[in-house]
């Protein structure tokens, strides 16, 4: 397996995998890597015949500085499992290999570590809600780090979970929007023996946190049993209310009940469309997202 920082180390090999006339599949993460993961390097490698997994903590999708610090950076670990799964290739790049030194002439101050974009994305009514509301800038840096990914990689098709519904949608809206030639595929959430789903920042919970964290997806069967019993959405959101005020340890963020694209809030309407139930709750000092579509 080849692990590149550099860009230009990626594309010279991609230029020579492509002359060769072979397939190209993308994988970007920011490390940590989990079962979860491997699972959309499994989907791209029945797909393609090369696979790129990226890992890059991207500082500019952190609306939280601590959260920024306390994500893991475990990037020997990570490519110990992408090896032996078959990942033809890493891209761990350095912020400034991404984003480019800071310097004075360009007009950034001295304490700038990196020259951040200028251009700013805004998704409307897609980044409004949920995730858009509790993490204000959050969507623009995902957006832009990802597009500055396929226009590096140029991979034939790509590879995004469920578990982050709202960033697939908003990915999604975004290679319509500016034309990428890429297919995207989502991939299944994967989940633990016990429900949770499975996620880099789990890592950071203490045991007796873990052994509380299966209360989100519990949550999230509780509103799907409400829902497809005929309760309405105001009922089952109450219902979800009372099951964290049951557990003190958690706060609950937001609990939505949308359409799984347009991301807006919705009554169970089904088969026509695909509803998700969507969840954000803190545990300690942990945010952590589920949901389930249906
Ligand atoms: P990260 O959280 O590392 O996730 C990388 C990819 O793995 C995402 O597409 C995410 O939805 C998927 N994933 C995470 N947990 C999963 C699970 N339990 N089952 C299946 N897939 C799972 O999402 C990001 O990184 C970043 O925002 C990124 C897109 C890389 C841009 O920086």
């Amino acid at each position: 397996m080849h692990i590149f920082h550099s860009i230009a180390d990626l594309r010279s090999y991609l230029r020579l995998q492509r002359q060769q006339g072979k397939s190209v599949g993308f994988v970007p993460t920011m490390g940590a890597l989990h079962e979860g993961h491997l699972s959309l390097l499994e989907a791209s490698k029945v797909q393609n015949d090369v696979t790129i997994c990226s890992i890059f903590v991207n500082p500019i999708q952190f609306n939280n500085p601590d959260d920024l610090a306390r994500y893991p950076r475990t990037l020997d670990a990570d490519c110990a499992m992408l090896a032996p799964a078959g990942c033809d290739a890493v891209f761990a790049p350095s912020a400034e290999e991404m984003y480019g030194k800071a310097t004075a002439s360009d007009g950034f101050e001295p304490s700038d570590a990196v020259a951040l974009p200028l251009l700013k994305f805004d998704f409307g009514d897609l980044e409004r809600v949920m995730e858009g509301q509790f993490r204000p800038g959050h969507f623009n840096g995902v957006g832009i780090v990802v597009s500055k990914l396929f226009n590096i990689v140029q991979p034939d098709r790509t590879y995004f979970g469920q578990k982050d519904l709202q960033q697939l949608a908003v990915i999604r809206r975004m290679m319509i929007d500016l034309g990428f030639q890429i297919a995207l595929h989502p991939c299944p959430t994967l989940r633990e023996a016990d429900g949770l789903a499975m996620s880099s920042r789990n890592r950071n919970l203490t045991p007796k946190e873990r052994a509380l964290a299966p209360h989100i997806f519990k949550g999230l069967m509780l509103a799907k049993r409400g829902l497809i019993s005929g309760k309405t959405t105001t009922e089952v959101k109450l219902e979800v209310a009372a099951h964290f005020n049951e557990q003190p340890a958690f706060r609950l963020e937001y609990f939505e009940i949308v359409d799984a694209h347009s991301l807006q809030t919705t009554e169970l309407r089904l088969p026509e469309a695909q509803t998700a139930l969507c969840i954000a709750a803190h545990l300690g000092k942990v945010r952590l997202i589920d949901n389930v579509v249906f």
